[in-house]
């Protein structure tokens, strides 16, 4: 069998198994040195009390000849669709715009399906890597028109609007707010910019809400809060970060009914048609676990969490800033985002891990404007960041 050349357009490893592999190997050459990790975001506290109380009764109701489920509808448990829909987005979706998934990153590898081969891609950068990734592999980034994938590069020290006029007419745009890794999340004026640029160049924007829970104040916590928003874009949400659902797996994706292709056919069937056939739904277990998670109850276990993260992250910014690096995010954001004096990110993951033993994460992983900056994690034990900042303080 052929491989796949596609394959020959990523890098060897996805970032976050290529910081493992250099963590491990670091590790090994120094047994004594005790590291603390702060490179993949990944969360760290419990899950609420009755939210873990529903994961076991969905499992224990699987016992019950009368409550046993086989698969689940299409779209995913009708309850937890109407609570997406009212509690996350105040009902201006509805229940039937919203596709349960297993989680954001399965979401943006999916809908390079529907994009198709030809599709002109511009990514925010630095962002999330997975959607540079999964357009690489989704097809060749270079046809006889040019480059089919760009970046869009919004530096927190230099200007946090895409220059999306730079996208041409029907361009797939991937954008991340609050950013992963920058940590910055959009005004309400500057995604109103952007969406109506998209309408007019009939752009479509995927648009990318996994840290929307970190959201403090008036900001936008979705682009459908934007008039216009769902005639241009895709929505992409999460509970991994929102309710610490990474390792449970629950997202999900909403896809507006006004939303066409050029030629005026809805991608809202596609979408029914291309999930249909490719997933079988998200587990009811995590489904059931949703549903709680946005119940009175629930929301409150989640703001605990969100607030410590938050809380986490200030306090290394804080620390940062004591020792004049330049960094953004922690605000909005469990992230925070620093310029290094190295030009290359690797460089400064390297002196943060020989100097302090802190993982962090390299921008260069993030895209190419992420060159010379690094990310650091506010998802960790208290205690762990205390030992952090300290480290930090000692540099
Ligand atoms: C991150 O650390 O940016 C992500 O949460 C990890 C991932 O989903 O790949």
């Amino acid at each position: 069998m052929k491989r796949n050349p596609f394959f020959l357009q990523l890098s060897p490893n996805y970032l976050f198994r290529e910081l493992k592999n250099r963590v491990d190997n670091f590790a090994l050459l120094n047994p004594e040195r005790s590291l603390i990790s702060l490179g993949v975001g990944d969360t760290t506290e419990p899950l609420g009390t009755t939210i873990a109380e529903s994961l076991s009764q969905a499992a224990c109701d699987m016992r019950d000849q009368e409550l046993y489920m086989g698969y689940g509808p299409d779209q995913g448990l009708l309850p937890l669709r109407e609570k997406i829909a009212s509690v996350l987005y105040q009902d201006i979706i509805s229940p039937d715009e919203v596709f349960v998934s297993d989680g954001a990153k399965c979401d943006i590898a999916r809908l390079q399906v529907l994009f198709g081969q030809d599709a002109v891609v511009y990514i925010q950068d630095p962002s999330y890597p997975a959607y540079a990734d999964s357009s690489r592999l989704a097809r060749s980034i270079v046809g006889k028109e040019g480059h089919r994938l760009s970046y869009l590069s919004t530096l927190p020290e230099k200007d946090t609007l895409p220059h999306l006029e730079a996208a041409p007419e029907d361009a797939i745009i991937f954008l991340c707010s609050p950013n992963n890794p920058t940590g910055v999340a959009f005004q309400r004026s500057e995604l109103s910019s952007l969406v109506d640029i998209a309408q007019r160049k009939n752009q479509l924007i995927v648009y990318d809400v996994a840290y929307r829970a970190f959201i403090q104040g008036d900001l936008p916590r979705s682009i459908y809060e934007i008039e216009g928003a769902k005639k241009c874009a895709i929505e992409i949400g999460s509970f991994s970060k929102m309710a610490g659902f990474s390792g449970i797996r629950l997202g999900w994706t909403v896809v507006p009914k006004d939303l066409t292709y050029s030629n005026g056919i809805t991608i809202h069937s596609d979408f029914l048609r291309l999930v249909t056939t490719t997933f079988n739904g998200a587990s009811i277990l995590s489904q059931r676990g949703g549903i709680q998670a946005l119940s009175p109850e629930g929301l409150e276990e989640i703001e605990r969490q969100i607030l410590l993260y938050l809380e986490n992250a200030g306090s290394l910014k804080e620390a940062l800033l004591k020792k004049n690096f330049i960094v953004s995010g922690g605000e909005h954001s469990p992230y925070v985002w620093i310029k290094t004096e190295h030009t290359s990110s690797w460089d400064a993951f390297d002196y943060f891990l020989q100097e302090t033993g802190i993982i962090v994460t390299p921008g260069i992983g993030f895209g190419p404007s992420g060159e010379g900056h690094v990310r650091i994690s506010g998802f960790g034990r208290p205690y762990l960041i205390e030992s952090a900042i300290r480290r930090i303080e000692s540099l």
